[in-house]
């Protein structure tokens, strides 16, 4: 039995799978995110803890196993958040996440010095956690001066499972600091940013041991002490580790809080310039791209609070055959990561008129999300990734509608995964089932595909012609914006 944990940015996902790599149990705890100003978005570590504390609890009452089975456990969360430890492994601060662009200055100061692209293979994007730590050095000197140690999230939640302070190549692929293609930490880039590489965790392959689980959480949980943990990974790399999507050339789209589009690569294929991220990926000598939108499902649950519905009512509203495109909704509710790189622009809803109902505006929504999608497929194929079909993932991908709107919009089919979890948790238990060295990475399949949804050949041009108008929207009014 392995145990897969996955610290999102909404929820603490546990599950526990078998040999066969059958679920046999899986239990969630939510958590919230914190806004104290605009543009900042944190959370408590001590919250990760408490969230991870309720899942297993749930598990250890419904799993028809026992925990004492779990033969290693794998750990995916969130990426770049900066949770700042202390030399006694306090925490200094709440967590400033990955949707955090309140360091979008330092960003910029980072990204304009050449070597942080040449080495990292990114652009120093706001929501990175290097430009973080300067935010805190400018803003915060006291906590700057306590900090021993960065860890990103799920780190954290592993430092106390084990007492280390390890991570892995694909999360830390997303800190600014990570010599991408050479996978080690840069010491000048840490140098460039007032850090040292002290301050960094201890860094290991995804697939490889990474801590061994503490006599006091074994004996809480019921599970063996020093149970291997696994490296893990960032939640996108852990989702491509349960989608199987490991062969140069696959591709999955994400449907979370963000957006993304992730496609794995057999070589390190850096291209800053289009806003495309290029990571490690959870297996050694792979890599990956992705193109990441800020607000996916975050876009339209901000619209169903405002109207005081679910964001499935909302969705479930429209039906099933496509809508002619409606009005243009650009979803920067929070900033855009590709293919802007602009944390300062917000949201734009265009074309409403008296007769434009909820369920009009919820179109428009999905749409919206569907043509940064687009943007970020543009941006992808412009390095030279073909894509030719999706993978569907996170809690939007229940919406067969917004589905076949991204089909639609991108002109590519999108594979539904039969019924059950293959996602990030999920993928953190195969890396889990790989680390203890009881499986060998060509088990680490796709999931069976229950339906594909294909463009609708119809509405082609008219979303053709509608997403031109998108792409003319944010240059023609990006200046109003300040
Ligand atoms: C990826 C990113 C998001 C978070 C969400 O670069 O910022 O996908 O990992 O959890």
């Amino acid at each position: 039995m392995y145990l897969g944990i996955d610290l999102g940015t909404s929820g603490v996902k546990t599950l526990i799978i078998d040999d066969k790599q059958q679920i046999v149990a899986s239990a969630t705890a939510d958590l919230k995110v914190s806004r104290p100003s605009a543009g900042w978005s944190e959370q408590d570590p001590a919250d990760w803890i408490e969230a991870t504390r309720s899942a297993v609890g749930k598990l250890k009452v419904t799993s028809p196993v026992s925990l004492a089975e779990v033969s290693a456990i794998g750990l995916s969360g969130q990426m770049h958040g900066a949770t700042l430890i202390d030399a006694d492994d306090g925490v200094l601060r709440p967590c400033m996440l990955w949707n955090d662009t309140r360091a979008h200055a330092e960003a910029a100061q980072l990204d304009a010095d050449p070597k942080f692209r040449a080495i990292s293979g990114n652009i120093v994007f706001p929501g990175f956690t290097a430009p973080k730590l300067l935010w805190v050095k400018n803003n915060e000197p006291d906590i700057f001066s306590k900090i021993a140690k960065v860890l990103l999230p799920k780190d954290y939640l592993r430092l106390w499972l084990t007492g280390e302070h390890i991570s892995e190549m694909s999360d830390a692929s997303g800190t600014s600091w990570l010599d991408v293609g050479n996978r080690r930490w840069s010491a000048e880039l840490l140098a460039a940013s007032s850090m040292d590489a002290d301050q960094m965790p201890r860094l290991v392959e995804g697939s490889q041991a990474g801590g061994a689980l503490r006599l006091e959480i074994a004996m809480e949980w019921g599970m063996r002490p020093g149970t291997v943990v696994a490296g893990g990974a960032g939640d996108n790399a852990a989702t491509a580790m349960g989608m199987g999507t490991i062969a140069d050339g696959s591709a999955f789209v994400s449907l979370g809080t963000s957006g993304v589009i992730f496609a794995a690569n057999d070589v390190y294929r850096p291209e800053p310039e289009s806003a495309v991220h290029a990571f490690c990926h959870a297996l050694p000598d792979r890599w990956h791209q992705m193109g990441v939108i800020l607000s996916a499902t975050d876009s339209l649950n901000w619209f169903a609070a405002l109207v005081g519905k679910s964001a499935a009512s909302l969705t479930q509203e429209l039906g099933e055959t496509l809508r002619e495109p409606q009005g243009l909704f650009l979803p920067y509710l929070s900033g855009e990561r590709t293919p802007h790189n602009d944390a300062a622009i917000r949201g734009i809803l265009t074309g409403v008129s008296l007769d434009t109902d909820t369920a009009a505006i919820t179109a428009s929504i999905l749409q919206g999300v569907a043509f940064a999608f687009r943007d970020s497929l543009e941006a992808l194929q412009a390095t030279g990734t073909g894509i030719e079909r999706l993978v569907a993932s996170g809690g939007g991908s229940r919406s067969d509608y917004w589905l076949r709107t991204i089909a639609t919009a991108l002109n590519v089919p999108i594979d539904v995964p039969a019924a059950g979890d293959v996602g990030a948790a999920f993928g953190a238990a195969r890396l889990a089932m790989l680390a203890a060295g009881r499986a060998s990475l060509a088990s680490c399949t796709p999931p069976p595909v229950d339906r594909s949804i294909e463009p609708v050949t119809l509405m082609r041009q008219a979303y053709e012609d509608a997403y031109q108008q998108y792409r003319e929207t944010y240059p023609a009014i990006r200046s109003t914006i300040r």
